[in-house]
């Protein structure tokens, strides 16, 4: 075994993937059965039910599809767009992009509406541009830019396009799982996600769910869906339906996030969100007292991605590879124009403990005083322990309102 590379243990806390907790990696253990055994199609039921809890849906049309979140963004286009059709894009960092460009490779007309890396979309320059465009069928958007840590509220952005007439589609890769996602009440008629981030499972699995409205789009098309892979209406058929075969599922990866959705509703979805929320508080009063501003302004910081800006005095590059080397941290830097200017810290799922928060604050206390960096010693710590002390001490969430028993 010697000449093969053992994967090390790492706290993981970029932009994904995050942490796996042991239960999730056990499951994946379990035996592997036929794609159509009635034990396995149970098994998938489950998963489904609890999918639609995380997503705050009712949808009928509900499921994992095989591959990661740029799946379940190539599979929402390719299905929902024919060439020729208009769609208005929402682009603020990386993600946004690429949902522009593959619209483009479906043949859609592409409307882009930029906002600087790091702002929201601007509400009225999305009107503006949705008005002015004939016969729209699309608007879309990504809920948490992972690119950036900004997060971009829903509602308005669906009020919008249904205003005209349009679907809406919302990326919502890093936000499932550590956000309350209500998409029926938001009304986001296509929403697509990941298993590798706040739903704590490995990469593999990209969520997917489609309003009626949204399936009724698919089946009116004139042209044929391109790719028979990501066809969303044969997948149904194995999913929900007719559960005829489509292609062989991977049992380990649909154990594994059946595990991690049955963690999160043990959990409590209202907790779940406070836990996300509360280590991000801590993370960011921490950095502050190091002299870090967070790009992100106030009310559109996502709680599981903290973009913190590097002052002029800290070696961006330097310290990140050291976190790594030396303490097996892993953050992320930035993309694009935010390359050298940011890190990308998650606190994602199983990654988003009070325990990884101080951690991380210690080992960049570490790192930071062997440089010309001035700060405090121990006040990050102290910061992020505050804050700890006082959001521990809100209202108390204990009961999560889809702990009802009344999921299955
Ligand atoms: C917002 C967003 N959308 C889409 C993706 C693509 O997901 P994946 O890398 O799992 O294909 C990511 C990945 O980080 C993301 O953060």
């Amino acid at each position: 075994m010697d000449h093969l590379t053992e994967p090390k243990d790492r706290l993981l806390l970029g932009p994904g993937p995050s942490n796996v907790n042991a239960r999730v990696i056990n499951a994946m253990s379990m035996p592997i059965m036929g794609y159509l055994d009635p034990t396995f199609l149970k098994v998938m039921d489950e998963l489904v039910a609890m999918l639609k809890v995380l997503f705050g849906t009712s949808n009928k049309f509900t499921l994992p599809l095989s591959g990661t979140g740029t799946s379940g963004m190539e599979a929402a286009l390719v299905n929902i767009l024919e060439p020729g059709d208009n769609v208005v894009v929402g682009v603020n960092g990386l993600f946004g992009q690429r949902i522009a460009d593959i619209a483009e490779r479906c043949g859609a007309n592409v409307t882009t509406v930029s906002a600087d890396w790091g702002h929201p979309l601007n509400l009225s320059d999305v009107e503006k541009a949705v008005k002015s465009t004939d016969k729209l069928a699309l608007l879309a958007a990504v809920h948490v830019e992972t690119s950036t840590g900004v997060i971009q509220p829903l509602k308005p952005l669906a009020d919008i396009a249904h205003r005209q007439g349009a679907l809406f589609l919302a990326d919502c890769v890093t936000s499932l799982g550590g956000i309350e996602m209500k998409i029926d009440e938001w009304g986001v008629d296509i929403c697509y996600s990941a298993t590798q981030k706040c739903v704590g499972a490995p990469p593999g699995l990209s969520p997917i769910t489609l309003s009626d409205k949204a399936v009724e789009k698919i089946k009116n098309r004139s042209t044929s869906i391109q790719s028979f892979y990501l066809d969303l209406l044969l997948l149904e058929k194995y999913w929900i339906s007719d559960r005829t075969y489509h292609h062989t599922a991977s049992m380990p990866i649909i154990y594994a996030v059946r595990e991690a959705l049955s963690m999160a509703i043990e959990e409590g979805m209202p907790n779940r969100v406070h836990r996300h929320q509360t280590n991000a508080e801590a993370l960011k009063e921490g950095l502050k007292a190091l002299g870090f501003e967070i790009l992100a302004q106030d009310g559109y910081q996502a709680p599981p991605l903290t973009a913190p800006i590097i002052p002029d005095t800290v070696d961006e590059a330097t310290i990140r590879k050291s976190l790594l080397s030396e303490y097996g941290i892993e953050i992320a830097g930035g993309f694009g124009p935010l390359a050298g200017k940011i890190w990308r810290i998650g606190l994602m799922g199983e990654s988003s403990q009070e325990t990884n928060v101080l951690t991380f604050l210690e080992a960049l206390e570490e790192l930071l005083a062997k440089t010309d960096h001035k700060f405090q010693v121990g006040s990050s710590i102290t910061s992020a322990k505050q804050v700890f002390a006082k959001w521990d001490k809100l209202e108390n969430l204990k009961t999560g309102f889809y702990n009802d028993g009344k999921i299955f």
